[in-house]
């Protein structure tokens, strides 16, 4: 049998997961980017400015089984491992993150499985995100195939505060200087601050536009 390289995977096994994987994700971009238009429909305003996509390479997987103690298989893979397809939807306003996730939410072929609201509870380092982890089913020619995306979906300025914060540990390998840790930490005080304002703005200015003359 072949096998990628660096991994334990088999080559036709993991030709058919990601194939499945990539379907997944292009299903929700496609219910993002529905969702996008009709909002610039109705309302004439995008609440995503953009999304990001990806799937985790196999070679990232298997480091991921190994950290948790599992052997590199296709079914440890599917069970073990939810963040294959990842897909990542920046939006201008917090608001429009919750909007986001409850139009996602009431769709009925997507089903939550969990949700971990970094926004509300910011982690230790001040990251801040919404996190979805939501399963969707893919049909193939034979089968249907409940398939996990972890969707994460944020501002323009947390993902600024969070690609640096990546890049930081990346250079540190995680060791990073306490002083340049306070420093994240401030950065992400002042996103929050920095979010509430645009927000708060954009209401007033929403407002003011439609009072009667
Ligand atoms: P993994 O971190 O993927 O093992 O899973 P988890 O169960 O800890 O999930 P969590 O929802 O905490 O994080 C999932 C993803 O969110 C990560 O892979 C990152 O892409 C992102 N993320 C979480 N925490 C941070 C953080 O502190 N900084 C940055 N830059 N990204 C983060
Ligand atoms: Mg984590």
């Amino acid at each position: 049998m072949e096998y990628i390289e660096n991994t334990g995977f088999e080559m036709r096994g993991w030709r058919e997961t990601s194939l499945i994987y990539s379907s997944a994700l292009k299903e929700i971009g496609t219910k993002l980017e529905i969702l996008n238009d009709e909002f610039q429909h109705v309302h004439m305003y995008n609440p995503i400015e953009h999304i990001k996509s990806r799937i985790k390479t196999a070679e990232s997987i298997t480091k991921k089984l190994k950290k948790y103690g599992y052997e590199p298989t296709i079914e440890n893979i599917i069970k073990y491992v939810n963040d294959i397809a990842g897909i990542r939807v920046i939006c201008s306003f917090t608001t429009d993150i919750y909007r986001i996730a409850r139009m996602l939410e009431r769709q009925s072929d997507i089903h939550v499985i969990s949700v971990k609201d970094y926004i509300k509870n910011p982690k230790p380092n001040g990251y801040k995100s919404y996190h979805m982890l939501v399963s969707i089913p893919i049909f193939l020619s034979e089968r249907r195939v409940d398939t996990k995306v972890e969707i994460q979906i944020r501002t323009v300025a947390m993902d600024f505060w969070a690609s640096l914060e990546h890049k930081i540990n990346y250079k540190f390998e995680t060791n990073v200087p306490s002083r340049i840790k306070e420093e994240l930490y401030e950065c992400a005080r002042m996103v929050s601050e920095l979010d509430a304002k645009m927000l708060s703005l954009n209401e007033e200015v929403h407002s003011l536009s439609q009072e009667p003359y």
